[in-house]
């Protein structure tokens, strides 16, 4: 008998073969754009082109091609994550160009070429040539090849433009590169900043700002590699996480030297620390964020729902030919020091019927009659027991003396068994749960935990509270992903 087919309906997917990390996020020409790491050809990865899928809603994607592939000497051997710029009416795609030369060398300080290359486009249908703007001797002597993932950024206040990159030493710990530019085509390092106990690899860096009460906040993302785990902390391979900065850096920032007296290098000094650092994400599947802007203002979170070289698998989607997908986009709030993260209002716009609307009492059961659903669970205020949602007596999400727990059977994990938060109740919860893959956005998005989920029964699928009895809204879910034919 065939197998069910895993493939999310509103998750961002790979047509065929796999996806890693989003690049390139942008509204543009009326359209939000997620390019993203794609192997077409095969689900367990590859060298890397940039696939494209576009919406104009954020909730409805359409996968529209492979713009950028491996085929020049500077990135033959995989285009690498970046990001987008607009000027002028015109889109400018940043990305590292991935070079390994034949030897017996170690790759990490000998042996590779970590490019900068730009494309431009003005309607995300037909693209420049590539243009090599940068390479290692480009960047500061003491990194090794590993430089990459570009992030273009510019205060209004300020005339200058910001390259932010993530880097690795020669030594092995984990760097951001700032460079600095006047028109986009000549980069000089500005600062070159290494946090300690971020481990020996910095990826994905972000930077992007958020409203406050009294203007904005600096924040500033990567994936630090390296980091010791520890119990309910740092759980997966690789973290992904925040530190908000106490000022904008990019309007304090000067010309300046890599020194203590650098404003920049004192507002990075005192605000990225290992205590400062929020997880994005306390599940197992969560890496390599980007964030950018919709028209309207909103910052908007979109994050791959996988981790490079994870102990755990997805083997039954890698027998259906595909490998891992996005998490939904999230909106951003900051709220008491902590950036709040919910699924973008548009979702709701894929409830295609009610599943249950109404009281769930202590420990009983509602039939979830689909695969792909969206419930939200407000649990009564009682705060005398542990309260707990059960999905199919496979997947839990329950607290107990020291917080929460999620749970997942061992059948239906491909390796996924425990994940932990420290000092946090279970008082409101929206479940997206989509074929293969559930979010739990927890007390209205204070905490997100994100996990591929196998289930042994999709049709008949379950839920219940226990605990106490909770207000349930559960809608079933319309499919909002076009992949059409791979190219
Ligand atoms: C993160 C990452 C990036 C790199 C890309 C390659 O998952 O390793 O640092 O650019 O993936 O696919």
């Amino acid at each position: 008998m065939p197998d069910r087919d895993w493939r999310p309906k509103f998750h961002i997917q790979p047509p065929t073969g796999w996806l890693n990390d989003p690049n390139g996020s942008c509204f543009f020409g009326g359209k939000y754009h997620i390019y993203f790491q794609y192997t077409p050809e095969n689900p367990n990865g590859g060298n890397k082109s940039w696939g494209h899928y576009e919406s104009s809603d954020l909730a409805h994607f359409t996968y529209v091609d492979t713009p950028l592939k491996p085929d020049e000497d500077f990135d033959r051997n995989g285009v690498y994550s970046g990001t987008a710029w607009e000027e002028n009416g015109t889109l400018e795609l940043y990305y590292t160009g991935n070079v390994k030369h034949p030897g017996d060398y170690d790759y990490i300080n000998e042996g590779r070429g970590h490019n900068v290359v730009r494309v431009t486009t003005d309607d995300c249908v037909h693209y420049t040539a590539k243009e090599l703007l940068l390479e290692n001797s480009d960047y500061p002597e003491n990194l090794s090849c590993h430089v990459r993932d570009p992030k273009i950024f510019k205060s209004d206040k300020d005339t200058d433009y910001y390259m932010l990159l993530g880097a690795r030493t020669r030594d092995s710990h984990g760097g951001l590169l700032f460079m600095k530019s006047s028109d986009r085509q000549t980069w000089k390092t500005d600062l070159l900043f290494c946090p300690e106990g971020f481990g020996y690899m910095l990826e994905c860096p972000d930077f992007f700002t958020l409203d406050r009460k009294n203007g904005q906040t600096g924040v500033v993302s990567f994936c630090p590699q390296g980091m010791e785990s520890e119990e309910s902390k740092f759980q997966n391979i690789y973290q992904s996480g925040y530190c908000l900065l106490s000022d904008e850096i990019i309007d304090k920032a000067r010309d300046g030297l890599d020194s203590e007296n650098h404003v920049l290098y004192s507002t990075l000094k005192n605000n990225i620390t290992v205590e400062n650092f929020t997880e994005w994400d306390m599940g197992f599947d969560f890496y390599a964020p980007q964030v950018f802007a919709a028209p309207d203002g909103r910052r908007i979170l979109i994050g791959w729902a996988g981790v490079p070289d994870a102990p755990y698998h997805n083997t039954k989607t890698v027998e259906q030919g595909w490998q891992h997908c996005m998490t939904v986009c999230r909106e951003l709030k900051l709220l008491n020091g902590r950036i709040y993260q919910n699924p973008v209002g548009e979702l709701e716009k894929l409830r295609e019927r009610e599943i249950f609307i109404g009281k769930v009492e202590d420990g009983a059961w509602i039939a979830m009659n689909g695969s792909s659903w969206d419930a939200e669970v407000l649990f009564e205020k009682n705060g005398e027991c542990y309260r707990k949602i059960n999905i199919n007596d496979e997947l839990t999400l329950e607290e107990n003396e020291n917080g929460l727990v999620m749970s997942i059977a061992e059948e239906c994990g491909d390796g996924r068994r425990v994940r932990r938060i420290e000092n946090v109740r279970l008082e409101k919860v929206r479940i997206l749960f989509d074929e293969s893959i559930v979010e739990f956005y927890i007390n209205d998005g204070e905490y997100v935990m994100t996990s591929r989920y196998y289930p042994s029964e999709s049709l008949a699928m379950k839920m219940s509270v226990t605990g106490c009895a909770a207000e349930v809204k559960a809608y079933i879910m319309n499919s909002g992903i076009e992949i059409g034919k791979s190219n």
